[in-house]
């Protein structure tokens, strides 16, 4: 989702539109405007493309000076104009735009009917909205700090009051927010682009920061709600770069964007209380009468499916056979209603593995989809659907929805070996609080790993062929990372597990030769040294993806790129990401067209 806002001289909906317009990206199946006149709030709001919101307001725009604007990207229930923002309180008095997940909402809720508040929405944003209006005397400001305070979750959010109408207050935790700084206006927005063309001074708001925003004047208070002098960003950036968010390419700004995707596709289906899958609507006894599991996907998808297979077999002792959907819809596959099959695509829309959705509902088999676009035809014709939250995906080398299909499948492997009673409630609640750790490590892998990833690019560029290898989950994690590589620098890459190299590729191996060494695995750790050692002898140049402070690695390898301490079962998902990267940055260094490679396409909607 987006929000924007504006406060100034000019008429509000236009420059709030032209906002949207430019954040359409983040979100595109309904948007929304409040306009305030200085007396009243009016809003409208529309379910479908902006266009059509763009339609009304043109044909009888609303009044005001000031306003506060939505674009969405439903990440679950139906797009309508119900749930669509602004959402207000009660009297129509506070109203309010949000990016974000509340994860306590049906609390919030729960409290604030039972204290008399109707809601006419399903949405948890327009808890907020009554939130504010319970807490308001007056103050704005003071009223948004005080609701946020019971807020769990992530948020940003811009707010307006009828009784208040010279100025915004936006605050954010956990989602993106700035306050374009305008001479006698000001602007609001989940990023940059969106007010490029108005002003190049921002203010990039940190977690817990609140901006009171009026139209001369920008006060932005700490989250102790103390008044702080903030530096101002000066941007420089070109209109391409704008659209990027100040990154060269689609698929940077993706991988950045990682720790955000993995805040959203954990919120309320993990916290300190455990696991909860209850959106997809089965019950403890129906997942037991599972006796075998079976994933359909393709290209990536596929890999995040290798991960689950690996995952979900040690955890809940339960087989999992993973297939390609182009070789799986075209065999006798051994599935009934007793299979579970996980149909993955970050599109939906996948040719291949809609067809192999089909085929599995015609043996009978139920069909859990994950997939990153609500309402893609896969999501439609499953039987149960668990979304991925990344947000839109623009390059077609997929990195955000990646990473959100994997973390799916810890979700699943662990609900599933408590079920199963393989894992008892101690090692539960570990696992469980080394998943909501996930993102915070995510972002601290993006910056402990990226200079070096970066650095030994240049090393790759000069090689047509390379190895990855590692063992088990890091197997899995070698063959995403080869696949990066190949997709986007058209070197070939060649993922092999790193004890079947002397069955075969040690052949290959010569002086000079790139080999990247996933090494996270603990219980496998001295059998990966071995194996470094055999191509190390052979004249290999060696990167190895190894756990922090992991110094006998470093000694056997010639570089290392190290990722946080982690879990061991959930350190794949982090080692990833500086094989991502390392791709990215040779692709670059090659010169080549990064977010759309030769030959590719984002959805393969053929067979
Ligand atoms: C194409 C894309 C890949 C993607 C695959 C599956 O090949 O280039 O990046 O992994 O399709 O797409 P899906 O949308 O089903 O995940």
């Amino acid at each position: 989702c987006g929000i924007v806002g504006y406060i100034g001289e000019e008429e509000a909906p236009s420059i709030l539109l032209e906002g949207l317009k430019r954040l359409e990206y983040r979100g595109y199946d309904s948007a929304g405007i409040a306009v305030s006149d200085g007396y009243n709030i009016n809003v409208v709001k529309k379910a479908g493309k902006l266009k059509e919101l763009e339609n009304i307001v043109f044909s009888s725009p609303p009044a005001g000076t000031a306003g506060i604007g939505h674009t969405r990207w439903a990440t679950h229930g139906v797009p309508s104009e119900k749930n669509s923002h602004p959402h207000y309180d009660c009297h129509e008095n506070i109203v309010v735009v949000h990016n974000g997940i509340i994860e306590n909402f049906q609390e919030l809720k729960e409290g604030l009917e039972a204290a008399g508040h109707s809601f006419v929405s399903d949405t948890d944003t327009e808890v907020i909205a009554h939130l504010i209006e319970d807490y308001y005397n007056g103050d704005l400001k003071d009223a948004v700090f005080k609701a946020v305070q019971k807020l769990d979750g992530s948020y940003a959010l811009a707010v307006m009051t009828k009784e208040e109408p010279n100025k915004i207050i936006a605050v954010r935790k956990d989602s993106p927010l700035i306050i374009g700084k305008g001479q006698g206006e000001n602007y609001i927005a989940s990023d940059i682009p969106a007010f490029l063309n108005n002003t190049r001074s921002f203010y990039i708001l940190d977690d817990g920061e609140i901006a009171e925003v009026s139209k001369d004047k920008v006060v932005i208070y700490d989250k102790n709600g103390v008044s702080i002098d903030k530096e101002i960003f000066k941007v420089d950036w070109d209109p391409e770069m704008a659209e990027k968010n100040g990154y060269e390419h689609y698929m940077l700004k993706e991988i950045h964007e990682q720790p955000d995707a993995l805040r959203r596709v954990l919120a309320n289906r993990v916290s300190t209380q455990g696991v909860n899958l209850d959106e997809i609507g089965l019950t403890a006894e129906e997942l037991k009468k599972y006796s075998q599991i079976q994933v359909v996907a393709c290209g990536t998808a596929y890999y995040s499916g290798m991960v689950g297979k690996y995952i979900i077999e040690e955890l809940a002792r339960i087989p999992v056979k993973v297939d390609v959907a182009s070789e799986f819809r075209y065999s006798n596959p051994i599935i009934d209603k007793d299979t579970l099959v996980i149909v993955v695509s970050q599109s939906g829309e996948t040719a291949d593995t809609l067809a192999g959705l089909r085929l599995a509902r015609e043996k009978g088999a139920e069909v859990l989809a994950l997939t990153n676009v609500v309402g893609s035809t896969i999501a439609r014709e499953a039987d149960r659907v668990l979304y991925l939250k990344a947000g839109p995906e623009i390059a077609v080398a997929s990195t955000k929805a990646y990473l959100t299909m994997v973390s799916v499948f810890y979700l699943l492997a662990v609900q599933f070996a408590k079920i199963k009673g393989t894992i008892n409630d101690d090692e539960y609640m570990g696992l469980v609080s080394d998943l909501i750790r996930l993102p915070e490590l995510a972002s601290e892998t993006i910056k402990v790993s990226e200079e070096k990833a970066k650095e030994k690019a240049r090393y790759f560029i000069d090689y047509d062929n390379s190895f990855y290898i590692g063992r088990n989950f890091d197997y899995t994690i070698a063959l995403e990372g080869a696949l990066k590589l190949k997709e986007i620098s058209y070197l070939h890459a060649e993922a092999y597990p790193a004890g079947e190299l002397k069955h075969g590729p040690l052949a290959l191996i010569e002086e000079g030769i790139p080999v990247v060494a996933v090494v996270t695995r603990r219980s496998l750790y001295d059998k990966m040294l071995s194996n470094i050692k055999e191509v190390k002898a052979r004249g290999a140049n060696i990167t190895a993806v190894a756990i922090a402070g992991d110094a006998e690695v470093e000694k056997a390898v010639d570089d290392v790129i190290f990722i946080p301490e982690c879990n061991e079962f959930f350190s794949g998902l982090l080692a990833v990401i500086p094989l991502q990267l390392l791709a990215y940055y040779t692709a670059v260094g090659r010169g080549f067209d990064v977010d759309q490679p030769r030959n590719l396409a984002k959805s393969v909607t053929v067979e």
